[in-house]
């Protein structure tokens, strides 16, 4: 049988980008022979609607029978005042959290044609490809005990870093995985200087890094990262880190690159009986209700989402280069949507225009 797919566009512009993604899908089928079993369902404010919950128990079932599941974006001014535990945004946590993707692979990659659009100097940013890997089911957003409590005369606020060996081993694995198929490097980031979870995870992931013989290991305080980042990114291939210092580095990377509309995502969990790994495909940016339903949306984060499920889910790292390509090409010719403009008097095309683009 064919892989599948479950496609949950969700709100916003969600379902316009994720129409140029279908096209994409559709190529790969007529030119390349790699077709795929594609099913779509609703997630978000667009499940609420029809359901009352942000994600129906049957969408969660087949996100669970899926190789993997590439969503648009959810939420949305309309849904702003729902009770918390209906909120769009839940759909995607539920997703997140039963299908247990505890990697969030975040690559940072510049390309040449929008180097300038970087907050930092060209040279500084060209050629930039970078990931970063950040653990995403643990640590001080879910570790025990947490909450606000009376003290004396006070109250105090509590949350906890907490990391097992074993969340921490199989984040650390899948770094050293993906640094096999990239520059072999890794650098881990915590502050073993000052957090017993650090001391704990730099000595995880080193001994995780003895089973990968070929991959370089270093180790930097985070906060270290954080400035080594800005300085020279360059100097990094796969970066592994925690949940909160991930959040917090992975958004600093992201605007080394530029637009919101250009970021990926990929989050992955275990291996499931045919050796893929669970996943969830998704775009960086939301649902973008300023420019909803006027042709004006990227859809090259949600492209390029894809083109990290051909390599992560399906093993077609080749036929991910063939697209990314694509997009660098469409880039280098000048075809910008809005979000890519620097100046005026060039005219965007719209999402549907890119999207032809690519394809052609
Ligand atoms: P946003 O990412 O939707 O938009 C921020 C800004 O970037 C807007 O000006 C938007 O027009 C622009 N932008 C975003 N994606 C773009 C694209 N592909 N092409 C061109 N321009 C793009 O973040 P915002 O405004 O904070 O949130 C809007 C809604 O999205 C909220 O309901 C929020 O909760 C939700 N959201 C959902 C996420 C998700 O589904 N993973 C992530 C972030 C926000
Ligand atoms: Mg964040």
């Amino acid at each position: 049988p064919n892989p599948s797919i479950l496609i949950l566009p969700g709100d916003g512009i969600g379902p316009e980008v994720m129409t140029e993604v279908r096209k994409i899908i559709g190529w790969f089928g007529e030119k390349r022979d790699i077709s795929f079993d594609v099913s779509e369902d609703l997630v978000g404010g667009a499940a609420y609607d029809k359901h009352g919950v942000p994600l129906a128990d049957e969408t969660m079932a087949k996100a669970q029978e899926a190789d993997a599941v590439l969503l648009g974006a959810v939420g949305g001014p309309k849904y702003d005042d729902l009770d918390f535990s209906v909120k769009p945004e839940r759909g995607l946590l539920r997703l997140r959290k039963e299908m247990d993707l505890y990697s969030n692979l975040r690559p940072a990659q510049c390309f040449d044609a929008l180097a300038d659009f970087s907050s930092l100097k060209k040279d500084i940013v060209a050629g930039l490809d970078i990931m970063i890997v950040r653990e995403l089911t643990s640590g001080v957003y879910f570790g025990e005990p947490r909450g606000i409590f009376e003290e004396g005369n006070e109250r105090v606020g509590i949350n906890t870093q907490r990391y097992t060996e074993s969340e921490i081993e199989r984040a650390a694995r899948s770094a050293f995985e993906l640094a096999m198929r990239r520059g072999k490097k890794v650098c881990s980031m915590e502050k073993a200087n000052v957090m017993e979870s650090g001391i704990l995870w730099r000595e995880v992931v080193t001994r995780v890094a003895a089973d990968y013989p070929e991959v370089e290991l270093s180790h930097m305080y985070a906060d270290n990262g954080a400035m080594q980042l800005v300085r020279a990114p360059k100097q990094f291939d796969v970066i592994l880190t925690d949940n909160l210092f991930g959040d917090i580095l992975s958004d600093c990377a992201a605007m080394l690159t530029g637009s919101l509309g250009m970021l990926p995502s990929a989050s992955l969990g275990a291996p499931m009986e045919n050796g893929r790994p669970k996943a969830l495909y998704e775009p960086v940016h939301g649902s973008a209700p300023d420019i909803t339903g006027q042709g004006k949306a990227n859809p090259i984060a949600c492209v390029l989402s894809f083109a990290m499920a051909l390599r992560y889910s399906f093993d077609l790292g080749a036929e991910a280069d063939r697209l990314e390509a694509a997009v660098e090409k469409v880039l280098a010719d000048g075809v910008r949507t809005a979000d890519l403009l620097a100046s005026e008097g060039v005219s965007p095309v719209s999402t549907s225009e890119m999207g032809d683009a690519i394809v052609a």
